[in-house]
């Protein structure tokens, strides 16, 4: 399969900031040179609105979960509901879920409970994860190592909006994860994600936006979406001193080994 354009690996259509003008922006799109676009669930209704996306737009593809700071309320019978969201055939991933330990609430104990069971969830449909872990690393690389054995062969998943270290970086990507890399590393003070960028080969990284949040610079603090990608391309390829083509072409290749969508 040739790849020409951006592959946004995680974003958030349904949020109600693209109400105004979402059909118009994704429609414009493939002109602004992004061919796929993965949106991920962080809640059951997210997940519902998540699929409406994908059925209404050829070149998104979407993800089924909760996200650890949605997890509070979260019954057996919701895993039951995603189990069957993982049966559509544009769904390519459980997520996003893991442990968020910025906030005190959800109790960590509530968190790690709904993590294992949505990993449990992953291995039983065989879909490849997204990991959304904040000031939580050494919790969420001890319980993944309890799960990614009994994942299949190839690649798990990716730790999205990785904000760790470089060593830990290198760790997940040993155990077979791929490293989310967004607007973050546009910033300024954004040391500690540049020496991962660096440290990290090209071909373990795929690009996302995490749209509406965290839009690269010149857009800080603005809404984000897929088009403002190029501005992480062009970032990346600086740090690596390789092409912005090549960049492309190498993280949309990634994701859609990821996903398994290359098949
Ligand atoms: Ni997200």
């Amino acid at each position: 399969m040739e790849i020409k354009g951006i592959f946004d690996s995680h974003a958030h259509y349904e949020d109600r900031r693209f109400d105004e003008d979402r059909d118009n922006l994704l429609r414009g799109m493939k002109e602004s040179g992004v061919d796929y676009i993965v949106n991920v669930g962080s809640s059951i209704d997210t997940t519902k609105k998540t699929i409406l996306l994908t059925e209404q737009y050829d070149f998104i593809y979407g993800s089924a979960g909760v996200h650890p700071e949605e997890c509070k309320d979260m019954k057996d019978d919701d895993l039951l509901f995603l189990e069957e969201v993982c049966k559509h055939n544009k769904i390519v991933a459980v997520g996003e879920i893991g442990l968020d330990y910025y906030w005190d609430e959800p109790a960590r104990d509530i968190q790690k409970k709904w993590f294992r069971k949505q990993l449990e969830l992953a291995v039983k449909v065989n879909l490849p994860v997204i990991i959304h872990t904040r000031d939580a690393i050494e919790d969420t690389m001890n319980i993944l190592k309890e799960y990614t054995p009994l994942m299949s062969q190839g690649i798990h998943g990716v730790i999205h909006c990785f904000s760790g270290s470089a060593q830990s970086a290198a760790e997940f990507v040993k155990m077979g994860y791929y490293i989310g890399i967004g607007g973050v590393v546009t910033f300024k003070n954004a040391k500690k994600l540049k020496e991962v960028a660096q440290e990290i080969p090209i071909e373990n990284i795929v690009i996302e936006t995490d749209c509406p949040y965290m839009a690269p610079e010149p857009y800080r603090g603005k809404r984000n979406d897929s088009s403002y990608l190029s501005y992480v391309v062009s970032k990346l390829a600086k740090i690596k001193g390789i092409s912005e083509q090549e960049v492309t072409e190498i993280t949309a290749e990634n994701a859609l080994r990821m996903y398994r969508m290359n098949k």
